[in-house]
């Protein structure tokens, strides 16, 4: 997830469209960059780093212009540098483009231009290339809108795009499909922007672009069309929030923003995935990032998956995808505890780091020793050109945009997908599943974002929920299989933000000692979807309200009708598209409820007590 900005018609364009891009730098910070429209050329600033780096660089070599582009960048493609950083140019230095979003096809339209000098490792800058080989091609003279109409009818994937040109002066053409994009006008001057929280010091009336629209944005005004050049309407609205509501979109709390950004996040984290091999073959599974042969991933015999926290309830499934499709032992360890036993690794042992920021100290340094042994290491990161992903050996990236809260939702959501991803991945490379196979199994994960949105949809009935048991002082969550990892992390969930006590069982462990907790007026929550184990979860179900638990289970519709005769409220997710990607759906619920519960017990939802995002000391 990015941030774009331009203005066109104040002289002040470029501190303005600075101005933007600090409003907007939670959509994004590893980079960024403006481009300033002169009378005979482009002029572009970047830098690698925070937006100061970018401020620092324009204090030096100030830009004047009444119309300019503004990007603050959520790496995707490319490690977050100079050269990655937006906005990008044609070879001629006379067309700028900035992106938000992911070009799914940028690698044919490459191939497409021929014998081409590209000057970064972006999807985006093939945008910049394509609009200035159409502004050549048309015979009536420079016309940006129609060249950018041209250009996104060859475009595959998610985007909200901006363009300028030195040949047409004074015009910013926008275009949007999937990602958010907002403009408006207001005396004299055009705006658009990733979201409102950029605009609302320029005006509060404003559009927000409908898929497939294409705008023009002129001083004297503002005109929208569609792909055919078609006049189209925008979904125009007077925004009424202030900076902080805009900033959360309208949100409470990120924490709240963020769960609801689960189906886009999931969606961008299954694009793009198969390569289409040169010889016609099926498409195959790879990685984002290898840096040795992958023929050695063929000759693993065993698994470590080190993390911590939430990313330690992924690597959990990441357990049970690795073990299911590709055969191998897998062994999941607390990431602070790794390296202080004699774990035996060697070069047929592979690790999997797995980190939202990539820069927690306890998952880099036990990755760090398991490469000491000379095993390969693979890091599954939400933070592209972070230190554990410069320091594997491969790295599959999740795309769930900058997690702000604390509390991880949408990275750990993407972070089951991702393992499921490497799970395939693995088995594909050692024969065990074919890539035929592997396609159809992405292909029905492609349906868990819908089901998210399903899920979503018992925000209500999971408030009322929360009302009820807000002052609950314990709460008991079980599961078995596929299950467990997701009671532990609605555990995780409702102590941290909550700072109530919450603990996560083996549902079979219950008679083993958890079970003398449970008095009259326990709460439990039980993960209990159709499938294998979920006898055993009605007995233990059975069991603790016997003892006098509430009960909120967590059921499917397959599972639904008997959990109502046993437990006192029943939540029914939508039949998961692969068993394994059932914990995906049973972690909203449990996130949807601690936040609720904190909230209403009045407490700091993204910035909880003694917590930082990221933990880059031991
Ligand atoms: C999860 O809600 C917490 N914020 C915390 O447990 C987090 O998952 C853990 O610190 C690991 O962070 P990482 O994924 O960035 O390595």
């Amino acid at each position: 997830m990015c941030g774009i900005i331009a203005i066109t018609g104040r002289d002040d364009a470029i501190a303005q469209v600075l101005a933007g891009l600090k409003r907007l730098e939670y959509r994004g910070y590893d980079s960024a960059g403006v481009a300033a429209v002169g009378a005979h050329d482009l002029e572009v600033v970047k830098r690698a780093g925070k937006l100061e780096e970018l401020t620092r660089a324009l204090d030096d070599t100030p830009l004047a212009a009444s119309t300019g582009l503004g990007h603050t960048r959520w790496a995707t493609h490319g490690a977050p540098t100079d050269r990655n950083a937006h906005p990008h140019l044609d070879p001629s230095g006379r067309v700028a483009v900035i992106h938000n979003g992911i070009l799914e096809n940028y690698g044919a339209l490459k191939a497409e231009l021929g014998d081409v000098r590209f000057a970064s490792d972006t999807d985006s800058e093939v945008a910049a290339h394509l609009v200035a080989r159409e502004l050549g091609r048309l015979q009536d003279g420079p016309d940006l809108l129609t060249a950018v109409r041209r250009v996104v009818a060859q475009l595959e994937g998610a985007f909200a795009l901006g363009f300028v040109a030195v040949d047409d002066p004074d015009t910013v053409v926008v275009a949007k499909r999937e990602a958010p994009l907002i403009v408006a006008h207001a005396d004299g001057v055009g705006y658009c922007a990733s979201d409102v929280a950029a605009l609302i010091d320029h005006t509060r009336d404003v559009a927000a672009l409908l898929d497939g629209q294409i705008a023009r944005i002129r001083p004297d005004g503002i005109d929208v069309v569609d792909v055919d050049g078609t006049p189209v309407e925008p979904h125009r609205f007077h925004v009424d929030w202030d900076l902080d509501a805009a900033e959360k979109q309208g949100y409470d709390h990120f924490m709240l923003k963020e769960i609801h950004e689960q189906p886009q996040a999931v969606a961008d984290t299954l694009l793009d995935r198969l390569t289409a091999s040169s010889d016609g073959e099926t498409p195959r599974l790879h990685l984002d990032e290898l840096r040795i042969d992958e023929r050695e991933f063929a000759r693993i015999d065993k698994v470590f998956i080190l993390a911590c926290g939430t990313s330690l309830h992924a690597g959990m499934l990441g357990k049970l995808a690795i073990e299911h499709w590709a055969g191998i032992p897998v062994d999941v360890e607390v990431a602070s505890e790794f390296r202080y036993r004699d774990p035996i690794v060697d070069p047929h042992t592979l690790v999997i780091a797995i980190s939202q920021s990539g820069e927690t100290i306890d998952t880099i340094a036990a990755a760090s020793h398991g490469r000491d042994q000379r095993a390969p290491v693979i890091a599954l990161t939400n933070v592209v050109g972070s230190t554990l992903a410069r320091e594997a050996d491969g790295v599959l990236y999740t795309h769930a945009g900058p997690e702000i809260a604390v509390a991880s939702t949408k990275a750990f959501t993407t972070q089951i997908v991702g393992c499921l991803i490497l799970g395939l991945y693995l088995a594909q490379v050692r024969g065990r599943v074919y890539a035929s196979e592997a396609e159809d199994i992405l292909t029905r994960l492609q349906q868990i974002p819908a089901a998210i949105e399903q899920t979503l949809l018992l925000d209500q009935e999971i408030r009322e929920l929360a009302e009820r048991y807000r002052d609950t002082d314990y709460t008991m969550f079980i599961g078995r299989h596929a299950g467990l990892p997701i009671a532990m992390e609605g555990a995780l969930k409702l102590k941290e933000i909550s700072y109530l006590h919450a603990e996560a069982f083996p549902a079979g462990e219950m008679k083993h000692g958890p079970i003398a907790l449970i008095e009259p007026g326990s709460l439990v929550v039980a993960l209990a979807p159709a499938g294998h184990v979920f006898g055993k979860m009605v007995s233990n179900i059975q069991e603790v309200r016997a003892r006098g638990a509430s009960v909120l289970a967590i059921g499917t519709d397959g599972s639904t009708a008997d959990l109502k005769e046993h437990a006192h409220h029943v939540l029914t997710l939508p039949e998961p598209p692969h068993e394994l990607a059932g914990p995906v759906l049973a972690a909203i619920p449990l996130q949807l409820f601690a936040y609720h519960v904190a909230t209403l017990r009045g407490e700091d939802v993204d910035q909880p007590r003694n917590l930082a995002k990221t933990v880059t000391v031991e």
